[in-house]
C-alpha cells in the first residue's frame, strides 16, 4: 500500500498508536462493524474485552461504534471504507499505515444483499446480483490486496478469516431464493480457496473461510436462531486462535471448527 512515494514520508510523521508488545495483544481487523446488534461489532466488542487492538471499518459513519471508540479510546481504531470502491479500500488501508505496522488478524465480515434477495428465480431482478457479489467476494479480495502489506508484517503468522456461509456452499445448496447471497458467498469461498494457494507456500499469511452459525444479527429477539451476535462472537474468536498454524487442513469450516463442503 506504500508503493507511492508521495504517501510513504507522511506514514513516518505519525506515532505507531497501535503496537505489538511482546506478543500478548494482536493487532485485529474487523470489517462491517457499524451495527451494536450484528455480528462486526460484537467480534470488535469480543477482541477489545481481550484487551487486543481493533481495526474496525464501517461503510458509513456509525453511532454504535462512535461509542465504543468513546470507552475504548486509542484501543479502538476505525476506519471508513466502501468495499465496493478500491479507492476508499486503498485509502483506509493508507490510514491504518500511519498507525501501525501491522494486522495479525483480518475478520472479512461486511456483506450486503440486494431488495431481492428473498426472491426465487423467475421473481428476482437479476441485474441486482452484480453488486452484491461484488461487496460479498470481490470486496473482500480488494481488502485483503489493500492490507496485506501489513498482514505480511504481523510478527508471527498472519490470520485472514472470511465470514463466508453455509448458503455458499454449492455442494449442499438447497434452496431457491437467496439467489445473489449464494453466489457471492460461492464466490467468496473460491477466492479464498484461490488466495491460500497464493499464499500457503510463503507460511505467512493463512486463510479460511468460516460459517459462523446462526446468529440473531438482526438483534431481535422473536428470531428463532440460537446464537446471539455477542455469543457468536465468543466462539468465533476462540476458534480462530485454533487454525492460525494450520496450513493444512480443510479451508471452509464452520463455528464448530469442522470441515463444510464446498
Ligand atoms: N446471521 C446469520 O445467521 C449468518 C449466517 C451465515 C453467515 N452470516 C454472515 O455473518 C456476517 C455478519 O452478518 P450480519 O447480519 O451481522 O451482517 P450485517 O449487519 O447485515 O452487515 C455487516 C456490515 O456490512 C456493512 N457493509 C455492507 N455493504 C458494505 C460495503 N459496500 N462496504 C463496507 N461495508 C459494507 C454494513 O454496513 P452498514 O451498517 O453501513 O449497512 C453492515 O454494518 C455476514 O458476512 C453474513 O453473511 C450470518
Amino acid at each position: 500500500m506504500c508503493d507511492s512515494p508521495k504517501i510513504c514520508p507522511l506514514v513516518i510523521q505519525y506515532p505507531k498508536i497501535l503496537s505489538f508488545e511482546g506478543g500478548a495483544f494482536m493487532n485485529v481487523m474487523v470489517t462491517g462493524t457499524g451495527r451494536s446488534y450484528a455480528l462486526g461489532y460484537n467480534l470488535a466488542l469480543r477482541y477489545l474485552e481481550s484487551g487486543d487492538n481493533v481495526i474496525a471499518t464501517v461503510r458509513k459513519p456509525s453511532s454504535d461504534i462512535e461509542k465504543l471508540k468513546e470507552q475504548y479510546k486509542d484501543k479502538l481504531t476505525v476506519l471508513t471504507m466502501d468495499l465496493t470502491d478500491s479507492r476508499s479500500v486503498q485509502k483506509a488501508a493508507e490510514d491504518l499505515s500511519s498507525k501501525t505496522d501491522h494486522i495479525d488478524t483480518l475478520i472479512n465480515n461486511a456483506v450486503g444483499v440486494s431488495p431481492d434477495c428473498d426472491k426465487g428465480f423467475f421473481e428476482a431482478d437479476l441485474d441486482l446480483i452484480p453488486h452484491t457479489v461484488d461487496i460479498i467476494a470481490v470486496g473482500t479480495m480488494r481488502v485483503i490486496k489493500a492490507f496485506y502489506p501489513l498482514l505480511h508484517n504481523a510478527p508471527g503468522t498472519a490470520l485472514i478469516m472470511n465470514i463466508s456461509s453455509e448458503a455458499g456452499s454449492i455442494s449442499r445448496c438447497y434452496r431457491t431464493n437467496l439467489i445473489d447471497y449464494g453466489m457471492g458467498k460461492a464466490a467468496l469461498n473460491m477466492a479464498t480457496m484461490n488466495l491460500y494457494n497464493t499464499f500457503k507456500d510463503e507460511g505467512k499469511v493463512n486463510i479460511f473461510a468460516v460459517h459462523p452459525g446462526w446468529i440473531r444479527t438482526d438483534g431481535r429477539e422473536d428470531n428463532p436462531a440460537p446464537l446471539s451476535s455477542y455469543e457468536a462472537a465468543g466462539i468465533l474468536k476462540d476458534l480462530f486462535e485454533t487454525r492460525r498454524e494450520d496450513f493444512t487442513g480443510h479451508r471452509f469450516i464452520t463455528n464448530e471448527g469442522l470441515d463444510y463442503p464446498f
